[in-house]
């Protein structure tokens, strides 16, 4: 199929939406900004940078789980079903298992990057001559239907990174509800978790040596600079990261270093000396506390692998999964 016909265009961020999420951020008390605008050309080489530094071992653990267990994840799949990957990214991942399944029939890139997903597409076809590739360009948080080309297909989902983890515990079980739905009956969702551990090894992760992840995190601020014609002060912001413990969550932040005003377009921000500016969350669960997320959720936990660092799970749809409702009870 021509790839032209496959890409849908539903809910792509525009540089309105950016603009409005920024002004509407920065407004708020305390300010935030969301996480999902750190990927632009520079923020995405930033973070490919991160998944090889010594102390960010979430990619590797996660590298090492697909590979060993590939074979037993993908006889747990549905036969010939449609993989559905959820912000695939370059597909690195889903490549581990697509070469372990016979079973597999179709794969689906959802991404709001067009240009990396029509790339890869390329790529894929080259590499697996007997799938078909539908990509498609969309926010798969708006997502709510299966896309046509795989409506009559069984599908399985994939949801590798932790990315689960930027989501609060109960958008989180949002997604899983939606992701339950568009799979449909039958279906397995496999999903890379992080796992909650030692405080000092999660500080380590998000304030490497090298200062990388203080460069991915400042870059938000010159991607506001340079797309929404604002004035932050690189200088006078500094990277903060930490390992919220009873939130069992690592909180990065911006730091305004003095008190100070910054123009975004023609919205002035003021900041106090210390005051931050709060950009991602990355939630961190244990195998227990994330299959019960999942079992509230529409999902029955079937299998889980891990190395102590981090893990994957195997969830199949609940029959009753599509009649739950949004607090997660019937
Ligand atoms: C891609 C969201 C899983 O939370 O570990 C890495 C992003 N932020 N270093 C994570 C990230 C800082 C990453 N996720």
């Amino acid at each position: 199929m021509n790839i032209q016909t496959a890409i849908h265009a539903p809910a792509i961020e525009t540089a309105n939406e950016f603009a409005a999420d920024v002004i509407a951020g920065l407004s708020a008390n305390p300010k935030s900004l969301p996480p999902k605008y750190f990927y632009d050309l520079a923020g995405s080489g930033l973070f490919d940078r991160i998944t090889r530094l010594p102390e960010y071992y979430p990619t590797r653990s996660e590298l090492a789980l697909l590979n060993k267990h590939a074979p037993e994840m993908v006889s747990l799949l549905p036969p010939r079903a449609a993989l559905v990957e959820f912000g695939s990214g370059s597909s690195r991942k889903a490549r581990i298992l697509l070469r372990a399944a016979a079973n597999v029939e179709a794969y689906m890139p959802i991404d709001i990057s067009g240009d990396f997903l029509r790339q890869d597409a390329a790529r894929l076809r080259r590499d697996f001559p007997h799938l078909a590739i539908h990509p498609v360009v969309a926010d798969f948080t708006v997502l709510s239907e299966p896309p046509a080309e795989i409506a009559a297909t069984p599908r399985a989902g994939f949801f590798p990174g932790s990315t689960i983890g930027n989501f609060e515990p109960h958008e989180a079980a949002a997604f899983l509800r939606r992701a339950a739905k568009i799979l449909g009956p039958g279906s397995v969702l496999v999903v890379g978790v992080d796992l909650a551990k030692a405080p000092d090894i999660l500080y380590h992760a998000y304030n490497d040596a090298e200062g990388v992840t203080a460069k991915f995190n400042l870059n938000l601020l010159v991607r506001v600079n340079r797309e929404l014609g604002a004035n932050f002060n690189l200088a006078a912001f500094e990277h903060y990261a930490f390992y919220n413990v009873d939130k069992s969550r690592v909180e990065m932040h911006l730091a305004s270093t003095k008190r100070q005003k910054v123009r975004i377009g023609d919205v002035t921000v003021e900041f106090r000396a210390g005051e931050t500016i709060h950009t991602e969350n990355s939630y961190k669960y244990s195998i227990d506390s994330f299959q019960a997320l999942a079992h509230g959720s529409g999902w029955s936990p079937i299998q889980a692998w891990t190395d102590g660092l981090f893990s994957v799970h195997a969830l199949r749809k609940s029959d009753d999964g599509g009649r739950m409702t949004e607090n997660g009870l019937k």
